[in-house]
């Protein structure tokens, strides 16, 4: 065969090859992308470089920072319940992983609402520190 033709015929192979090892990487990855509560307040609390707080945790959910709202104002005081928004009144359902399996389960959701609610009640990021704090004291809820 024509040196020219191998080559083209080549091509398809090494595409397949590609999308193959691409696929096996990111089924790979899948894993990754879920996590228990308890990794998430471990990793929150080895970037702090300190034990977290429950007690430090309910002071800062339960307290405003200088705005109108404080966490509790739409996730309730008792996050074992559900919650309803400050501003739109729509339900929301239980913070404590305790009642609501699904809460800190999901790295990306939990980094965008911690991001967008520290915001919104101190008008700046939360640190990781506050991060465990937060979550340890949520995880020591019971229905
Ligand atoms: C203005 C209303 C409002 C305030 C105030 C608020 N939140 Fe939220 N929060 C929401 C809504 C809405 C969601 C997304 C809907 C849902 O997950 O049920 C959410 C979701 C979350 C989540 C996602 C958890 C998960 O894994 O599903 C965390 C963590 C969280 N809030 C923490 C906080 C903390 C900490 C504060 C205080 C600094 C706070 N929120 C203040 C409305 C609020």
């Amino acid at each position: 065969m024509n040196p020219r033709y191998q080559n083209i015929y080549r091509f398809p192979s090494v595409a397949t090859r590609l999308r193959a090892g691409l696929a096996l990487l990111s089924l790979a990855a899948l894993p990754a992308l879920a996590a228990t509560p308890a990794e998430l307040l471990a990793g929150y609390s080895a970037q702090a470089g300190a034990a977290a707080s429950a007690d430090r945790g309910q002071a800062l959910f339960t307290s405003t920072h200088g705005k109108d709202w404080s966490c509790a104002t739409c996730h309730g005081a008792q996050p074992t319940r559900t919650g309803k928004h400050a501003a739109t009144a729509k339900a929301i359902g239980p913070l404590a992983p305790a009642v609501n399996p699904e809460r800190f389960t999901d790295p990306a959701k939990v980094e965008k609402w911690f991001r967008r609610n520290c915001q919104d009640v101190a008008a700046r990021e939360c640190s990781a520190a506050e991060k465990a704090d937060l979550m340890a004291w949520l995880l020591t809820l019971r229905p």
